[in-house]
Parts: C-alpha cells; structure tokens; sequence
C-alpha cells in the first residue's frame, strides 16, 4: 500500500463554500484537488493500491481509498464537490460519506502515529531531504507534502524526527512532486518484479541467523538477495524462526558470483 497525506494550510472546513472559487474562498482547495488526483488518478484508472489523506487546517481529515473509491473523476471541482459532501457528513455526525470516502476530526500527530500503527513508514517530501538516489524506499511508505504553504512551525515540529526525500532542489507543485514519487516507487515495483521472475537458487541454510550473514554479505558485493523460508514438511504447518529452511535466491545473471562469494566466505554451495 501506498500513502500520501497533503497538508491543506487554508483549505475550507465549513461546506458551505461555493465550488466556484476553489481557489479563493475554498482556501486553495484546487491545489489539494489537484493532488489528490495525481496520488490516484492513471491515464484510464485508479491506482487501488493508494491511500490518499487530506489534512485540513490541522483539524479534519479525509481520507480516500483507491480501492473503494467511485464517481472520482479528474476534473477539479467535482473532487472538490466530493471533499464538500463529506464534510456535510462530519456535520451530520457520520464517519462515511461518498463510496471509498472517510472522514473524521484529527490532528497531523494522530495521522503520523496511525501511519506507524498500520505499519505504513512515514516520509517528508522537502527540497532539503535525502536525494531520491541515495534514498532507500520503504515497501509501506506513507509521503507527506505540503500544499501551496510551507509546512507550518507546527507541522514542522510533529514531522522533525521523519526521514526526508528530496526530489531536487527546485520547489515543486504538490501534484508535481507525488507525479515524481510515483514514477520513482512504479521503477522499484517494475525491478522487484523483474527481480521475481528472474531469481534462481544458490543455496540452502538452517535458520534465517546464518541467511541474514550471507544476505548482508552478498549485499555488499550489489548482489540483490531474497530468502525465501519453507519449514520442514509435515513438522510444522508454517515457517516457524530458527528451523525453517532458508533459500537464498539471487538473480540469475548473479548466480555464478554469489555461489563463488558464499564458497570462499561461507561453505560450498548446496543448490539442490
Ligand atoms: C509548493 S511546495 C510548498 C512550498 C514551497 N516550499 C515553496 O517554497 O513554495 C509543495 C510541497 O511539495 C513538496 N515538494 C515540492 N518540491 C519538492 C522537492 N523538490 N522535493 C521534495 N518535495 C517537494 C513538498 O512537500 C512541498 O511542501
């Protein structure tokens, strides 16, 4: 799953503001529209493994699944249209408004802590963060921007302890920077899955501790690894920590390097 949460400064949290001036009177709405639709929105679909959080004035969220969302199309106002009937909901003391549409009154720290309690990995998007090639992509990650203000001193406090990505030193629209965090996670999916159809088995181990030690060392020579764990058959139902059978699965044009590797470190490689 993936996450974005944007931080809408100015954006309305009373419905009754007209559709007409989401720039205006909606408090920038249009920009926090706008990037609600490059977090879901493909060419011809929706990307059902995103979950889109919006933060208004630090007091309400709401948040969109793609895997249950419906009638969201990419135009502006009728998205802005969808924010209005779930705050018409908040007021009428529901939780649920249009299908895939949540909404409740919360601050940015219990976001953050909910993020961490799901398992999501939280990440600033920030000019002034770790360079997106340096950076090592989490497989929940949970990206948290900005709209068109900079964080606020508040916001800048409950965020200080998350790691920053940065996608350049330019400053960049909301939608603009998650079009690029996209690009960046579709390459890792696209290499992972490469990575799956490719891999062939260099050798088996007893217990992930030894499994780890070749990992990490195969690692240091740019050996991408996957163990794969199966316990002994008719023992135990499931993979239980210490007696399963570790498999060490490296890509197939990896193969020859690691069996060597794991010969003069380790032992002799046993593939079969
Ligand atoms: C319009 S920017 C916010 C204001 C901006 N700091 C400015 O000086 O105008 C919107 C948000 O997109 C994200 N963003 C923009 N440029 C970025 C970059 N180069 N790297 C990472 N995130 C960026 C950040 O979350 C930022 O808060």
């Amino acid at each position: 799953m993936k996450r974005f949460l944007i931080l809408g400064h100015k954006a309305a949290i009373d419905p009754s503001f007209t559709l007409n001036d989401l720039p205006g009177a909606a408090g920038r709405l249009d920009v926090l529209c706008r990037a609600l639709g490059a977090t879901l929105f493909l060419s011809h679909g929706i990307r059902r493994d995103v979950e889109t959080h919006l933060l208004l004035q630090n007091q309400i969220r709401i948040r969109v699944s793609g895997q249950y969302v419906k009638r969201l199309n990419p135009d502006e106002r009728s998205t802005a249209a969808i924010v209005k009937h779930a705050l018409v909901a908040l007021e009428e003391g529901k939780t649920r408004s249009t299908p895939g549409v949540e909404i409740e009154r919360c601050d940015l720290s219990q976001v953050v802590d909910e993020f961490i309690r799901v398992g999501a990995s939280p990440i600033v998007l920030h000019e002034e963060g770790v360079p997106a090639a340096d950076f090592i992509f989490p497989s929940d990650p949970a990206f948290i921007l900005s709209d068109h203000m900079e964080f606020s001193e508040t916001d800048q406090r409950v965020l200080a302890e998350l790691p920053r990505l940065s996608l350049g030193a330019r400053a960049l629209h909301t939608s603009q920077a998650i079009t690029i965090a996209h690009y960046l996670l579709d390459q890792q999916d696209e290499e992972d899955a490469e990575l799956d159809a490719d891999l062939v088995l260099v050798h088996k181990v007893w217990g992930d501790p030894k499994a780890l030690m070749i990992t990490s060392l195969l690692e240091d020579f740019d050996i991408p690894v996957v163990r794969m764990a199966q316990s002994p058959p008719g023992i135990f139902p499931m993979v239980v920590d210490g007696m399963a059978e570790v498999r060490i699965m490296v890509r197939s044009r990896d193969a020859s390097k690691a069996q060597q590797i794991i010969a003069d470190y380790f032992e002799e490689p046993t593939d079969e």
